[in-house]
């Protein structure tokens, strides 16, 4: 395993070890049972999306339950754990598909490597050849800045760890896709779900594609309401919550 360097300074790193970043930077590019990549991470058991499909995951967790549920035509998401950046990318060709405006924020501590992006087959699995300009920039924008993408979508990467949260009242939708509660128990708890409903507007939707029970509860504690919906192929339920 060789050590990560990460030539940015995260702000109130202190958390993030580095046997975190050891662990992190030891994956295995994968191909998922729709034929589009993902990452596994051997030393946790963990895939960064369903084996059952990354794409189609994608699309049912967080387009179908999510993006489309949101009725107005310009709305802000908020996506916990931006990785691949494959949710950015199809939220970009749905805003385009329906006439959309989206301001899109991906909170990500652990940013992949140019030589880990480069492999990825989403342009071409989804295919959106002429599209592919738009999923290099959505990678190479500049951190912390808010860079217009076109006049459909504007683009901040914040280069965060996600207990560092402090918006309020500010988006339409959060994709929640942190790894699951298995491997990152103390990121699907009360406290970062009183985060993430402080973050969301009024009447505000989560979206996520775990459906424990414990997951369900921590959010009906800080006061969302809290549906079970049908899941992605290879999973019987996920949750939507309401703020
Ligand atoms: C399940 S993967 C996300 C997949 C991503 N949505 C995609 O489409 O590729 C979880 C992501 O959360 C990031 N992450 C894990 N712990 C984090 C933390 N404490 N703060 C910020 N990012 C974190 C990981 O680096 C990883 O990119």
């Amino acid at each position: 395993m060789s050590l990560i360097i990460i030539n940015v300074t995260l702000q109130n790193h202190d958390k993030i070890t580095s046997k975190t970043v050891n662990i992190l930077n030891n994956k295995q590019l994968i191909i998922t049972e729709d034929g589009s990549h993902s990452f596994y991470l051997p030393d946790l058991d963990e895939t960064y999306h369903s084996k059952h499909g990354a794409i189609q995951e994608a699309n049912h967790v967080f387009i179908k339950s999510g993006f489309e549920q949101i009725e107005c035509v310009e709305f802000a998401i908020l996506e916990i754990g931006f990785g691949t950046g494959l949710n950015c990318f199809i939220t970009y060709l749905e805003a385009k598909k329906n006439n959309k405006i989206i301001k899109y924020t991906g909170v990500e501590a652990f940013p992949l490597k140019e030589e880990e992006i480069e492999h990825l087959n989403y342009v071409s699995e989804l295919k959106a050849e002429k599209f592919q300009n738009i999923f290099d920039q959505i990678h190479h924008i500049e951190w912390n800045i808010e860079t217009k993408i076109d006049n459909q979508f504007y683009l901040e990467k914040q280069l965060l760890s996600f207990d560092k949260i402090q918006d309020k009242n500010k988006y339409n939708l959060i994709y929640f896709d942190a790894f699951g509660p298995r491997v990152q128990p103390e990121l699907w708890t009360e406290a970062i779900f009183k985060k993430m409903y402080q973050a969301l507007l009024p009447n505000g939707i989560l979206v996520t594609y775990s459906a424990k029970g414990s997951v369900r509860r921590a959010m009906l504690v800080v006061g969302f309401k809290v549906e079970k919906i049908s899941g992605p192929p290879g999973k019987r339920e996920m949750l939507r919550a309401v703020k």
